[in-house]
This record gives structure tokens, C-alpha cells and sequence, in this order.
């Protein structure tokens, strides 16, 4: 019987790809099969996030439960991998003798070899960085869905002062040019027809073609829409710095390149922003966003943001939310800053409390709230175009698909065939996170257009 793999992922869109491939890779080397029941599983793996403190803390916890679970069953493997892992590789086992294997992102490519020495009762750590050897050692992917992601770089060269990932994951690292398109024909051949590139700074992508030219993240996104199937592209998570004149004209000339864009900003304050690192000031970010809009005027904008950074102002704070109304921004992501040992704003005085923190961090997504209600009403009569990706787990008379800009709409039909198809429908009502809409037509009619 083939055994059983439990995987539990923390953090961002790269390790949710990661856990992806490592379930491929071990699907093709030792036969296991993905459970969701640890209670059956043979390896647990559990990938783990550093960004803010309350992610790394969540790590023992788990690994506190998993101690149970091999008292019962002895050969039970458990691995840790992801950012915490690379930060503090051995450390962990300090605090969790039971854990067999210690991987980072850039070594989960040898989990196979770590398994057969886990087996043999011999605990392993590697949390090296080997340039991008990764990709080469990964099999072809498998999906069961129309939407895939795929890495197109790793890591990080921006060094912002609050900031742990270019430690964790290394220094940017672009993966070959034509390697992308092979795993996005494989996907393509399995039935995707949405592809999401993701890099932590995906725009720094600088890739070598089979020819030896350089490839940038807009040559991607061309030769990614040549691929039969492909129908949609998205991707993220791009630095308002490499935001390119090629990659801003992409938005013109590529109509399967949605139209929505993840474009972290962090703050609105020239103070803070310096403080952070982040490479630019207030007004060069809106100039992006005034160019961008040009490009694609109706184009669906969200951000990232840090509240309390060390420094932060009440005039700093206003700075931040009048930028939020100015440029209009759609759902988007605000954590209070988290303190990461090692960064260099860890040893900045840090005066304001954090009551007062907690205060901007909740008058900051009242306000984002409301603009993405408003975008969302706004919505009601339009036509959007979705990518039906299942059944309503609500109401299983229901069928559901995103929107270009990221929202889900439910409709009633039950043809299963309709899965994995694009669809136009009209919207009908709005929700806080969803919608509601009518079905207009599909694929599966013949005079259905898809660009
Ligand atoms: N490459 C992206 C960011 C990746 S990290 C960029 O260009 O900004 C994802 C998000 O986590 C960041 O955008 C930031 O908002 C948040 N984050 C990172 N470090 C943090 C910290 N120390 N405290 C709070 N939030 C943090
Ligand atoms: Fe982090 Fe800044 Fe890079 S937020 S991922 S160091 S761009």
C-alpha cells in the first residue's frame, strides 16, 4: 500500500507552491500519497513561515502535537522545512528532538535522500542555499486544478530593513527562461488555464534563454499567453522598483494578463519608507500606479502594509491612509511590524505602544474594507468574466470561479463539466467576500469568445 504524507504549510504563495512540489517529489520517488489525516500519515512535513513573530511561534505548537502522534507510531517521520528552518536549522531539534529531517526552501529537492537516511535513524539538517540547483531535481508537476502556480525566481536582493526573506531564502536567483515554459506546457497538458508567476520580487526575474539572451518577467508573461490552454495570467509579488516600462506595457499589449495587480507599498510616508529601505518615495510609487493606469485603466490595485514601523508618526500614519484613498486600493494585506532578530530595523527605537499600534492597524482595514465593499457593489450589474474552479462549498446547488480581480461568484448551475471552463456571468448581489451572479454563458457554447 502506498504510504501516506501529511503536509501542513504556513506563509505566503511560494511556500504553498513548495509544499506542491515536495508532495510531487515524493510522489515519484518513494510512491506516497497526499492525506489530510495526520492520524494516517507515514512523513509529516510541516513548512513553516518567519515573516512576523506570531508565524515562527505557531512552529512548536505543532510540533508539540506531532510529538503524540510518533509515542503511538514510532516510525513516524516528521520534517521542517521552510523559513524557520532556514534560520534556525538545529536549533529546532533543540526544542523538538522527535524532528527527523531539517530542510530549507532552497534544499527540499532532497527530501527523498532525507528520507532514506530519516529511515535509517539518521537525523539530517540542510538549509544551504545551492545557487537554484532545486528545479532541476523537481518531476513534472501534477494539478487537478485549472489554476497553477509556477516559481519563476526565488528569493530576495532588496534587503528592507524589516525584512527577514532575503535571509531565509537567499539572494535573488531566476530560474532558466525555457525551464518556465516547459512546466507551464506540462500544466497546460494537464488542464490549467490560469497560471500565477510567483517570485518574492517576481519583476527582478532575469532569466537566460537556451540561446543565451536575457529574459525579464515580460518576456514571460508573451511567451506564457503563446501556450495553448493558458487563458489567464497573474503574477506576484512584484517591487514598485524593476517595475518596468516592458512590464507596464504588457498590461496594453497582453489581454490574457489580468487585470489586477498586488503591488506592495507598505507605507505612504517619505519618513518611513527611508527608514524601511524600501528604494523609493511616496510620490514615485503613485507615478507607477498613474503609468500602470494608463496602461490598463481599469485595472483592480492591492497593496501591502506595515503598521508602527519604528518611527512612525501620527502624521506619517495619515500619510498612509490618504495614499489608501488616493490610489483607491482593492483588498489588500496590513500586519503590524514584527521585531525579526537579525534586520537591521531590529535595533531601532521603537517608542510608540502598542495600544496605539493596534488603533491605526484597525482604523487602516476599516478603511481598505470599505473601498473593496464599495469596488465589490460597484460590481453589481457588470459582466465578469470567471474561471469556474468548483462547487459552492456552501451550497452545492452552486458553482463558483474568480474574477479577474480575485473574487469569487457563486451561480446556480450543476454541470460538472462547467469545471475548469471560463464563464461570463452577471453579477447579481455583493457579499464582504463574495458574490453573487447569473450565468450568461460559457466555453461550453459555441459562440462563446475567449479574447
Ligand atoms: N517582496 C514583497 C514582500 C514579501 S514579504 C515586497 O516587495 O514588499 C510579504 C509581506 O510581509 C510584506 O509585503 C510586508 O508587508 C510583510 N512583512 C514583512 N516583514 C514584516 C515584518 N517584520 N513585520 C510585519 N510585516 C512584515
Ligand atoms: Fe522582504 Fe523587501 Fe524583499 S519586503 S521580500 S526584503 S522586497
Amino acid at each position: 500500500m502506498a504510504k501516506k504524507l501529511f503536509i501542513r504549510t504556513h506563509g505566503c504563495q511560494m511556500n504553498k507552491y513548495d509544499s506542491s512540489r515536495m508532495a510531487d517529489l515524493l510522489r515519484e520517488s518513494h510512491d506516497m500519497e497526499l492525506t489530510e489525516n495526520t492520524e494516517e500519515a507515514d512523513v509529516l512535513l510541516l513548512n513553516t513561515c518567519s515573516i512576523r513573530e506570531k508565524a515562527q511561534n505557531k512552529i512548536y505548537h505543532q510540533l508539540g502535537r506531532w510529538k503524540n502522534l510518533k509515542k503511538k507510531k514510532p516510525n513516524l517521520l516528521i520534517g521542517v522545512g521552510g523559513c524557520v528552518a532556514s534560520q534556525e536549522g538545529d536549533i529546532i531539534r533543540k526544542r523538538a528532538k522527535h524532528v527527523d529531517m531539517i530542510f530549507g526552501p532552497q534544499t527540499l529537492h532532497k527530501l527523498p535522500d532525507m528520507i532514506n537516511s530519516a529511515v535509517e535513524h539518521i537525523p539530517v539538517t540542510d538549509v544551504t542555499f545551492p545557487e537554484i540547483e532545486k528545479f532541476d531535481h523537481l518531476p513534472t508537476p501534477h494539478v487537478e486544478s485549472a489554476e497553477a502556480f509556477v516559481s519563476v525566481m526565488e528569493g530576495c536582493s532588496k534587503y528592507c530593513t524589516f525584512c527577514v526573506v532575503p535571509y531565509t531564502r537567499g539572494e535573488e536567483v531566476s530560474r532558466p527562461f525555457d525551464s518556465i515554459l516547459v512546466e507551464v506546457i506540462q500544466l497546460a497538458e494537464q488542464g490549467v488555464r490560469e497560471v500565477h508567476l510567483l517570485g518574492q520580487n517576481v519583476n527582478a526575474y532575469r532569466g537566460e534563454t537556451d540561446e543565451g539572451d536575457e529574459a525579464d518577467l515580460a518576456d514571460i508573461i508573451h511567451a506564457v499567453a503563446q501556450i495553448d490552454g493558458i487563458e489567464r495570467i497573474r503574477f506576484t509579488t512584484s517591487h514598485p522598483i524593476e517595475f518596468t516600462d516592458s512590464l507596464i506595457e504588457t498590461f496594453r499589449t497582453e489581454p490574457k494578463l489580468v487585470s489586477h495587480l498586488h503591488l506592495p507599498v507598505q507605507s505612504g510616508s517619505d519618513s518611513v519608507l527611508s527608514a524601511m529601505k524600501r528604494g523609493h518615495d511616496r510620490q514615485y510609487y503613485i507615478d507607477k500606479i498613474n503609468l500602470i493606469r494608463q496602461a490598463r485603466p481599469n485595472i483592480s490595485l492591492s497593496s501591502d502594509f506595515i503598521i508602527g514601523f519604528p518611527g512612525e508618526t501620527n502624521d506619517c500614519f495619515i500619510d498612509t491612509m490618504n495614499l489608501i484613498q488616493e490610489i483607491g486600493f482593492d483588498h489588500s494585506f496590513s500586519f503590524i511590524y514584527s521585531q525579526r532578530p537579525g534586520t537591521p530595523a531590529a535595533s531601532l527605537e521603537d517608542a510608540t505602544p502598542e495600544k496605539l499600534k493596534k488603533e491605526r492597524l484597525a482604523i487602516l482595514q476599516s478603511r481598505i474594507s470599505q473601498q473593496s465593499f464599495d469596488i465589490s457593489l460597484a460590481m453589481i450589474g457588470e459582466i465578469q468574466r470567471i474561471l469556474i474552479n468548483g462547487y459552492s462549498p456552501r451550497n452545492p446547488g452552486q458553482l463558483q470561479g474568480r474574477t479577474e480581480n480575485n473574487r469569487i461568484v457563486s451561480f446556480s448551475a450543476s454541470d460538472p463539466q462547467l469545471i475548469g471552463k471560463f464563464a461570463d456571468v452577471v453579477i447579481t448581489d455583493a457579499y464582504t467576500n463574495s458574490l453573487l451572479g447569473e450565468l450568461i454563458n460559457s466555453e461550453l457554447d459555441t459562440n462563446f469568445v475567449l479574447h
